[in-house]
């Protein structure tokens, strides 16, 4: 996830944005660059890779006297890890970062190409710092500008703007992207979280959705849509370790939080009004596609298998879906009317990569879903959609198979839409149910609350079941997944039509079995298969919409009206049983033993 870093004051600058920059590698990035001005002279750098490579190019330059500076960590969304690519963006007197997407940039840029102004890179983010420039050659006044373009902009952002026409100001704004300010007498500092001004700054304004400002002389002027506003600033946290963590005691709780979040950016500009759009998708993609084989390894294994209930279901293409290291192996018949889609968090994954390679050699077409860019599965694919999560610490997953199954819901509407198997009617409800996913996602307390209460009375017994049908099948493997992976407590996820050809035998008062019971899915063909357990005493927590009797321990959801809102929901709350069970044993959380967070050896 993309890094933003500002200062304005006498200090010397670059190591005030290098170091604040470093101390957000842990979030990811594949480029960096900044941009200082001083003495009414702009300096800018940029590096593709690691940091040091920018601290390499920068090692001549020194600031001195007042200046303003800006810096900027990269992930790319739109457009290759390229030094044009980097940030800050460049006008013809101004320099731009920025955080976030901004939906409407293909239509802005368009305009300002009409009107002869070039553009160096293929992102989003260029446009700001056009369209400032733009509007200050017609008005001749900075601020004016900057408030013109800010009103231009849909999606969401944290961007901060310097420009030598007004040099002793930096511009902010922020909307949808996190963004805050931190204060230490005449010098201010911007950055996207509490990291980089730790140990600089004393206090700190977290900025709202909504506001943006400039700062000048030492003062913040902050705005929103009724006008000028005060603010509070507050004491800023010492610790650094906990800041990383924004407060969560571990990366993966962070990142369940997170995941209402990630997910508008993984819908951004890819979830319109009344249709699915891929930008990096070529429309010939399905052209002479007659099925589709996915194959993937352990998490993204079930959001591939939750995805082939989707595309078989809605876009009436036959979908098939393999374990990459068994698909190896089987030596399998492929033939080129298949696309063949890998889904990886890492994008590193040897079985998965060794996977693509073969069926390359067959012929076949390839796109993967992925959330690292330029992985090695990206780099081997034809196509690529990526899944825009950012960095995930916790090897246990839960934003990247949220990311990845949403990616292949909305796949699954653009095949459809190109295929004509569902109706604009079908299509818009899909899509209104879509945009209600980061609801779905949010973490409500006293649910969290109640998980935490729950978990102590599952810390032992002779194994867990997590059962679903249809696409709550694929949760189940998922949610019995995260709970081995942290606990190291055996537990299976099973269809629940088939606990009866077996499981079953194991039903007792020690079985504790996680039901995942939706109601717009086969609610009472799945409420049968609890009863039957039920019946032979075997201990059942129950999560549904419909209050369930007969269970020991019951989990009320709120959506009922969308297999994906109930699924999405379903998924957090065994994401938080798992790691409430596993903080209560006392584990690692985040690195659960015997495990790597990229499995790079078959
Ligand atoms: C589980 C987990 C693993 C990975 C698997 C594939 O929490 O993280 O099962 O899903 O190793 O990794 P990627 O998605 O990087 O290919």
């Amino acid at each position: 996830m993309c890094g933003i870093v500002g200062y304005i004051g006498k200090s010397e600058k670059k190591e005030i944005l290098l170091d604040g920059l470093q101390e957000l590698e842990y979030r990811g990035y594949d480029s960096a660059g900044i941009a200082i001005i001083e003495n009414k002279q702009l300096k800018n750098f940029k590096a593709v890779g690691k940091l040091q490579n920018l601290r390499e190019k920068t090692k001549d330059y020194t600031s001195q006297g007042f200046g303003v500076a800006i810096g900027h960590t990269r992930w790319a969304t739109h457009g290759k890890p390229t030094e044009l690519n980097a940030h800050p963006h460049m006008g013809a007197y101004s320099f731009v970062v920025h955080n976030g997407i901004i939906e409407n940039y293909q239509e802005l840029k368009e305009e300002l190409q009409a009107e002869g102004i070039e553009f160096l890179s293929q992102t989003d983010t260029e446009t700001i710092v056009h369209l400032f420039e733009k509007n200050y050659n017609i008005n001749n006044n900075s601020w004016k500008s900057f408030q013109q373009t800010i009103e231009r902009l849909e999606g969401a952002y944290a961007t901060l703007l310097i420009t030598e026409a007004q040099a002793d100001t930096i511009f902010f704004a922020k909307n949808g992207s996190p963004m805050l300010i931190g204060f230490d007498g005449e010098d201010i500092y911007f950055a996207s979280s509490d990291t980089p001004i730790i140990g600089r700054a004393k206090e700190v304004y977290y900025l709202e959705d909504g506001e943006f400002g400039y700062v000048k002389d030492g003062e913040v002027k902050l705005f929103d849509a009724n006008g000028i506003k005060t603010f509070t600033k507050q004491p800023l946290p010492t610790d650094k370790a906990l800041a990383q963590k924004d407060g969560y005691r571990f990366f993966m709780e962070k990142e369940i939080y997170e995941q209402t979040q990630v997910m508008n950016d993984t819908m951004m500009g890819r979830v319109l009004d009344d249709r699915i759009y891929f930008e990096e998708l070529d429309e010939k993609l399905f052209e002479n596609i007659d099925s589709i084989k996915i194959c993937a390894c352990g998490t993204s294994y079930h959001s591939a298998l939750a995805g082939s209930y989707l595309l078989e279901r809605m876009a009436k293409i036959p979908c098939q879906v393999e374990i990459a290291s068994e698909f190896r192996y089987k030596e399998p018949l492929l033939n080129d009317k298949t696309l063949f889609i890998t889904i990886s968090q890492s994008g590193e994954t040897a079985d998965t990569l060794e996977a693509l390679k073969m069926a390359k050699r067959a012929g076949l077409k390839s796109l993967s879903i992925c959330n690292v860019d330029n992985s090695s599965i990206v780099r081997e694919s034809d196509s690529a959609i990526l899944t825009r999560a950012g960095i995930e610490k916790g090897v246990a997953s839960t934003k990247a198979f949220a990311t990845q199954t949403m990616v292949l819901w909305m796949l699954t509407l653009y095949v459809a839409q190109a295929k004509k198997t569902i109706t604009q009617d079908t299509l818009n409800r899909e899509l209104e149910a879509m945009r209600h996913t980061p609801k779905a996602l949010l973490v409500d307390d006293k649910l969290h609350s109640k998980l935490t209460r729950l978990s102590k009375r599952y810390l032992h017994g002779h194994g867990f079941f997590f059962i679903g049908r249809d696409l709550f099948f694929p949760l189940a493997l998922e949610g019995a997944l995260k709970l081995k992976e942290i606990s190291y407590l055996h537990a299976e996820g099973y269809p629940a039509g088939e606990m009866k050809h077996g499981p079953i035998a194991l039903a007792d008062a020690e079985l504790f079995t996680v039901a995942l019971m939706p109601k717009t899915i086969h609610y009472d063909k799945i409420k049968s298969n609890v009863e039957e357990l039920c019946a032979r005493d075997a201990t059942v927590l129950a999560i549904s919409p419909d209050y369930f009797e007969l269970s020991d321990d019951f989990i009320q959801t709120k959506y009922d009206t969308h297999p994906m809102l109930e699924f999405f929901e379903m998924m957090v709350i065994t994401q938080l049983l798992a790691l409430e069970i596993s903080i209560r044993l006392g584990n690692d959380v985040d690195m659960p033993k015997n495990l790597a967070k990229s499995v790079t050896v078959e």
